[in-house]
């Protein structure tokens, strides 16, 4: 053990957030969500049952005085926040963190691989989660008691499934098909990415390091093939063509358009580059996390989006 207990969270409300704030109380960790002056946060009935001692909510201004303060007592930040300028906001965090001795740091990055150039031609607004994570490092290496463990995840399987940003409408039983549909992606679980970060907290072989994980490497084929059975018909698919929806989102992003970023994520989670998790290099082992097959997944999705 490495004697991590008392952990802040960044984000809790969002996407992410709610996962990774029950597994890190259920798992013991005295888990603190921070949020902003202005946040409309609450506590999710879903964590009615974690008690006081373990989860608790603190509203703070977002300077460096501030969030330093905050991170008194704090042996670990995990930052979840998310869209364009907020990641950079990540640069005071790290900054608090590290004056108030926090000792290990989770940057938000949580999808595609930010160590990718090829990503970072692909999604240029990436380059903003790869320069905080280069903040990160250099901040780590002038204060060795701050250590630091990224996670990338791939897509998010539930919530890309059940939003529709996967390509998927479960209502309408349709599909954006992208390309042949038989390119390989990884995706992961919002609940296994909390359980990810829990076992990073309990090994010291995951610091300083950048973490590959996935419940699964499926194709849209595949999961439409999934998809088809449990609802025991066709469905209706319209193919798009991953070089146009490139080319649609640079154009977009350039007219400050910011519906064009999911696109260009799509174009690259779906394209024939390996932006998202590199494939061979898997740290669920590590990890201590299961392989799941893609019908559980499927169902466990469905179950928990009643
Ligand atoms: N792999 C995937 O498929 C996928 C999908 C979605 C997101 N992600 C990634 O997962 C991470 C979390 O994303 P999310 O969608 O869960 O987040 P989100 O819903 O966009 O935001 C989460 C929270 O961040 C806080 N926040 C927003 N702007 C902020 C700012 N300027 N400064 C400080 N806090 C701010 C807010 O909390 P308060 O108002 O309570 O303070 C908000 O509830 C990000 O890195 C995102 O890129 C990955």
């Amino acid at each position: 053990m490495l004697g991590l207990k008392n952990v802040a969270v960044i984000g809790a409300g969002g996407n992410l957030g709610p996962f990774v704030t029950e597994k890190l109380a259920e798992a013991g960790f005295h888990t603190t969500i921070i949020i902003r002056p202005e946040s409309k946060y609450t506590l999710p009935d879903s964590h009615a049952h974690l008690t006081n001692h373990l989860l608790r909510v603190k509203r703070c201004a977002f300077d460096e005085e501030s969030l330093t303060a905050a991170f008194h007592g704090q042996d670990v930040v995990v930052v979840m926040i998310g869209k364009g300028v907020a990641i950079l906001s990540q640069k005071t965090i790290i900054d608090a963190a590290a004056r108030a001795g926090v000792k290990r740091f989770f940057p938000s990055e949580f999808g595609s691989n930010t160590l990718s150039a090829e990503l970072l031609r692909n999604v240029p607004a990436m380059k903003a989660k790869a320069m905080i994570l280069t903040y990160l490092q250099q901040k780590a290496a002038a204060h060795p008691a701050l250590k630091w463990t990224a996670i990338c995840n791939g897509a998010f399987f539930d919530w890309g499934l059940t939003s529709g940003f996967l390509g998927f409408n479960l209502q309408e039983q349709t599909a954006n098909i992208y390309g042949s549909g038989n390119q390989h992606f990884h995706a992961t679980m919002r609940s296994t990415i909390g359980l990810a970060i829990v076992s990073a907290l309990r090994n010291p072989d995951t610091e300083n390091k950048y973490l590959y994980i996935s419940n699964i490497s499926t194709s849209q084929r595949e999961l439409l093939s999934v998809l088809e059975m449990n609802s025991g018909s066709p469905w209706k698919v319209t193919s798009k063509d991953v070089m146009v929806e490139r080319a649609e989102g640079m154009d977009k992003l350039a007219r400050q358009d910011f519906s064009g970023m999911g696109q260009l994520i799509l174009a690259d989670l779906y394209g024939e580059g390996k932006g998202t998790v590199d494939p061979v290099e898997l740290d669920n082992e590590l990890l201590g996390l299961e392989a799941v097959g893609l019908e559980r997944l499927v169902s466990r999705t469905m179950q928990c989006s009643i």
